[in-house]
């Protein structure tokens, strides 16, 4: 049964053949909400996460009318039944986080393949040009995230008003992961 050792080993080869980053893509990035506390968190914990997480929350942009809509829409009678005082608490906290000025987490950034990578003066130079004008640089410098998680960030900050093509985007994401990743301490 020798050739099937031999067959195992030409699949491990070509697996690892593979960028890390092959399962990503053609698929689209999920945005990545974080937990509200108080009495907000205490209404979704009993009320919503035992279906689905609060992630799909960045998917709209909408007022306390439009969320009450669009919860109406999109669950039946019974899937979760909230106090009025419960009910405003959680459309005053969704028409505020995801309102009308807010702009919703784009459904279909889907990452292109790159084939060239930053070095560090050119991701400095494009930092300098596209994150500068809201806030310092200092608080990307004190962030360490994995790759997929500085992938989000960045697209969140493309939904603010940040000027980068998907190309400058996935580059400075593979730049910020290799340079101010997780990993450095090892
Ligand atoms: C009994 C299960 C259940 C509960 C409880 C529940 N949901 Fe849902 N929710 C669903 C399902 C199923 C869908 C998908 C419906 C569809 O796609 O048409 C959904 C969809 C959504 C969506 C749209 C997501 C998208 O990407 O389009 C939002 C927003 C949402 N729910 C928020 C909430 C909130 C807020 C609560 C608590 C008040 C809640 N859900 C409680 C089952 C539930
Ligand atoms: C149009 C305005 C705008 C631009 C341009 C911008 N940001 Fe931001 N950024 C924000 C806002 C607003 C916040 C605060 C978000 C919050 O606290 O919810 C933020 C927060 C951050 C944070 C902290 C996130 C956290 O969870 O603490 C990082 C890191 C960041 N931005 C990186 C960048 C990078 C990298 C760029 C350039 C690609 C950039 N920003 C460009 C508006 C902007």
């Amino acid at each position: 049964m020798k050739w099937r050792s031999w067959l195992g080993l030409v699949i491990a080869a070509g697996a690892l053949a593979l960028p890390a980053d092959a399962q990503l893509s053609g698929r689209p990035i999920r945005p990545q909400v974080a937990r509200p506390s108080g009495p907000v968190w205490q209404v979704i914990r009993q009320n919503c996460t035992l279906c689905h997480g609060i992630d799909d929350y960045a998917f709209f942009a909408l007022d306390k009318r439009g969320w009450q809509e669009l919860l109406e829409s999109k669950h039946k009678a019974g899937d979760f039944v909230l106090s009025d005082q419960d009910r405003n608490i959680l459309l005053d906290w969704l028409s505020v986080k995801f309102g009308p000025n807010t702009k919703p987490f784009p459904r279909t950034y889907i990452p292109p393949e790159i084939t060239t990578f930053f070095s560090d003066p050119e991701a400095k130079r494009l930092l300098d040009r596209a994150c500068t004008s809201c806030h310092e640089l200092d608080r990307v410098e004190k962030a360490r995230n994995p790759e997929e998680q500085w992938r989000v960030l960045v697209v969140d900050m493309r939904v603010r008003g940040a000027k980068l093509t998907d190309e400058e985007t996935e580059r400075l994401v593979e730049w910020l992961g290799r340079v101010w990743g997780t990993n450095l301490g090892k």
